[in-house]
């Protein structure tokens, strides 16, 4: 019997299908210089989780795109037909058991999936474009290619057969000067195991660089950030171990005993040039981008203090004390390389909790760079909650463009049933100054239980949006990107 939780309602209510809608409904008029397709991918359940403690970050992939050419948009969706989907839907029940951890998982598939964990994978995290392929990610596994044009899945890439890793992290870089993919795969060789595996990719997805490394901890490495000299890995205490595994867990603990690390490799170095910082132990889950200047390092992020609780209540601490934590600051970290010291400083750059994940315009990715764009909650603007439900300490209701030199804030205001969901900017194809260009995202209209995409003007947010591309049902993401139709074919 299939049954949902309680709380698997409303906007909750699982996307169980796959859906086509062309010419969608548009107020507003879409720029002219649209021409090619948002594509994002994020958990949904096709059949409830195995345990009530799991959490909603172990869905299935669900990839979606709005697709826009000639003024138009259709949205496409698709289960990313993983493994782990394809059994499911063979067993007509969830087979797999926690987050990250196969020791749970029915005991059919248990001796596969505890020898080879990325067989585990949802591929739910994030999407990737290069080499003219199309990706959904997982950290947990290889990248799982995905067809352009029609959303169906291809399967795991290996990168003509050169990636050893294990894994592939759902945030890597691309080199806006050189199409370089700069990525990474932590847990390389097995759960549990300590080597984080460095790589560049040319522009036709051909390995030409690769480091072995080993962490100072085992921990959860979710982004990292590159300057034209050096990758930077930060993470904080999200620990685990295959004892942790073996009692039954999701992956990760939250260890608030130990240290937040910043590991430097210098990209024209050799593995044992890598450099590991230590500072406050917290959740460093996400970056915005960072710079090199001389022997300055700077990285800038949107990051916690403490646990990450909003999101992953259900990574528990190690010792069963309760999470504490508290709303993602944009924050700067220093790292100075001529110092030989093993710390770095950071400051505060805004005291305005936004959503921790950050966007640049990608142009500037690896390069000095002095806009972000977030979400937040503009506690000045009206909220509706007749309309909207009583929903408010759950909204986003603004994106933001903040100024990292002059710390200046320009806003949009989304509406006052709405929240938003992660932004992300589309270059004009005219403009090459930072910043020129739209910033996009969805928005969730509780008042009508379903999602729209808004797209406003970069430089001028206070105007409001340009055009709304409306949906009749809710669209959910968990990270997505902007692909243009010179990178890859969407026909
Ligand atoms: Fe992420």
């Amino acid at each position: 019997m299939i049954e949902f939780p309680k709380n698997a309602r409303g906007f909750n209510q699982p996307m169980r299908f796959e859906a086509d809608v062309y010419d969608c409904e548009v107020v507003g008029r879409i720029p002219s210089d649209f021409t090619g397709a948002y594509v994002r991918v994020g958990p949904e359940f096709y059949f409830p989780q195995k345990f009530e403690d799991d959490g909603p970050v172990d869905g299935d992939g669900y990839i979606n795109m709005f697709r826009f050419k000639n003024g138009r948009v259709d949205y496409k969706s698709r289960w990313v037909k993983t493994h782990r989907w394809e059994n499911d839907r063979r067993a007509h029940r969830q087979l797999y058991g926690k987050y990250r951890n196969p020791f749970t998982d029915d005991p059919s598939i248990r001796e596969e999936t505890i020898a080879k964990p990325y067989l585990r994978t949802s591929a739910n995290t994030h999407t990737l474009a290069h080499a003219g392929k199309l990706f959904a990610l997982k950290e947990d596994s290889l990248p799982w290619e995905m067809n352009p044009h029609t959303l169906d899945t291809i399967g795991p890439w290996d990168f003509h057969g050169k990636y050893d890793s294990q894994t592939f992290s759902a945030h890597n870089k691309i080199d806006p000067l050189t199409g370089e993919l700069l990525a990474y795969g932590y847990e390389a060789t097995g759960l549990c195991s300590p080597d984080l595996w460095v790589y560049i990719m040319d522009r036709a997805g051909h390995i030409t660089r690769h480091w072995k490394l080993q962490v100072p901890e085992v921990a959860m490495i979710h982004d990292m950030a590159a300057t034209q000299k050096h990758f930077i890995f930060p993470f904080g205490p999200y620990v685990t171990s295959l004892d942790w595994l073996k009692a039954g867990n999701c992956h990760w603990a939250w260890d608030p005993s130990k240290p937040s690390w910043i590991g430097v490799l210098p990209r024209d170095g050799a593995a044992k040039d890598v450099r590991w910082f230590r500072g406050k132990g917290r959740a460093m889950v996400h970056i915005l981008n960072a710079k090199t200047e001389g022997n300055i390092v700077t990285l800038y992020a949107a990051h916690v203090d403490g646990a990450f609780i909003p999101f992953i209540p259900y990574f528990k601490s190690v010792d069963g004390s309760p999470l504490k934590g508290t709303g993602a600051l944009f924050r700067k970290y220093t790292i100075d390389l001529n110092s030989r010291a093993d710390t770095y400083q950071e400051e505060i750059l805004w005291n305005t909790p936004v959503q921790d994940i950050a966007r640049i315009d990608t142009r500037y990715m690896t390069l000095p760079n002095r806009y972000g764009f977030s979400a937040f909650n503009d506690e000045s603007k009206p909220f509706d909650e007749h309309r909207a439900g009583n929903l408010r300490g759950r909204v986003m209701n603004s994106y933001c463009r903040f100024d990292l030199e002059s710390r200046h804030v320009s806003a949009y205001f989304a509406g006052d049933t709405h929240s938003l969901q992660e932004s992300c900017f589309v270059p004009r194809k005219s403009g090459r100054s930072e910043g020129d260009g739209y910033l996009i995202g969805v928005a969730n209209n509780f008042a009508e239980m379903r999602s729209e995409l808004v797209i406003a003007d970069a430089r001028h947010l206070e105007d409001g949006d340009v055009a709304r591309v409306i949906l009749p049902f809710r669209s959910a993401g968990l990270h997505g990107l902007w692909v243009g139709d010179d990178e890859v074919n969407f026909g």
